[in-house]
């Protein structure tokens, strides 16, 4: 290409500002997944990888997870985490409590933040359950254990930025909520409490959604109307030949054995995922029934296995 002085000086100006338009472009463009990286990398946001199922396979490989808790200045609450640092298989769906206690004698509403450290290890931190930013309401004296249920991402161990990592730490603070409305009631994690079919709700949106609708059948089949059908009768949907001819009618004791371990309940099935925390069952398992048009009786197996609330 042949170019006079005068042309060439122009381009000398127009190629730098095109390479710089380009950049934005590419910043508008991806800042969308930039932010989530950013949020994920550091838990602003809430974005820290909470997933609504476990899908990831298990590897040996382990890695530990310890827990520090914090209460902000102002807010009378004792705040622990209820269990020792704890090892997991990566991939591991691990349930783990904290206990919150409300020392005053008002009912005060707090809300909690996390973070995970190392930072860099955030993005390989998975939560299913937790009870992050939300405002949360203790009555006077009140105490409960809040379920958190995680997993450290497979990918973890392949990363060779991880490898100096022999320990994640997950760590909340609460703080006196600044305004308190809108709170839920932590009672709900309460296992002396009737099921909560609205709590339900929120957990199945969570939790299921992923797979499932009431009304129509996606990954997994539609599920209004269950409570109290037969297994593997939803029309159209391609059900494992396990769960088929299982036999069993969707009674409050076989959800629950169902949500607590698919595989292991009825070998064979083809539901990857499962509900740890038994509270957390039983709320879903009464919006189930709730769905279902049937009143909520708690089922049997509401006397929950939690490290106890009082
Ligand atoms: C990752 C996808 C996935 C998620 C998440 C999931 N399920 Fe499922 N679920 C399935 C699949 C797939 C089946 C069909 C199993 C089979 O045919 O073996 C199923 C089947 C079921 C059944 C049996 C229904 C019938 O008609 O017999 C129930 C009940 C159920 N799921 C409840 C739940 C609940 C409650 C949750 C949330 C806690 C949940 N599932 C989350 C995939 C999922």
């Amino acid at each position: 290409m042949n170019m006079s002085p005068a042309q060439r000086r122009n381009l000398l100006v127009i190629a730098p500002c095109f390479v710089v338009i380009a950049i934005m472009c590419g910043l508008v463009a991806y800042s969308p997944t930039l932010y989530r990286l950013f949020c994920a990398a550091t838990g602003l946001a809430g974005t820290t990888q909470r997933v609504a199922a476990d899908t990831a396979r298990i590897s040996r490989q382990t890695v530990t997870v310890a827990f520090d808790t914090n209460v902000a200045p102002g807010l009378p609450w004792r705040f622990e985490p209820a269990q020792p640092p704890v090892t997991v298989h990566l991939g591991e769906q691990k349930l783990v409590y904290f206990t919150a206690q409300n020392l005053s004698d008002e009912s005060i509403v707090g809300h909690a933040t996390y973070n995970v450290t190392p930072l860099r290890s955030g993005i390989y931190f998975n939560k299913i359950q937790c009870f992050c930013f939300s405002n949360e309401r203790l009555g006077p004296h009140e105490k409960v254990n809040m379920p958190v249920v995680f997993y450290v991402d497979p990918a973890f161990g392949k990363d060779a930025d991880m490898h100096d990592v022999a320990q994640i730490t997950l760590g909340y603070t609460f703080f006196r909520a600044a305004d308190p409305l809108n709170a839920k009631d932590l009672s709900r994690f309460l296992a002396a409490n009737p099921p909560d079919p609205v709590e339900g709700k929120a957990l199945f949106a969570e939790q299921c959604t992923a797979c499932h609708a009431l009304d129509t059948n996606k990954f997994g089949p539609k599920l209004g109307g269950v409570f109290g059908r037969r297994a593997g009768a939803a029309s159209g949907y391609a059900y494992s030949a396990a769960l088929k001819k299982s036999g069993l009618i969707w009674t409050g004791d076989n959800l629950d054995r169902w949500l607590a371990g698919p595989q292991k309940f009825i070998p064979g099935v083809k539901m990857p995922i499962r509900v740890l925390d038994p509270i957390t069952r039983r709320n879903i398992i009464a919006y189930l029934q709730q769905e279902s048009g049937q009143s909520a009786a708690p089922p049997k197996t509401a006397t929950a296995a939690r490290p106890s609330g009082s």
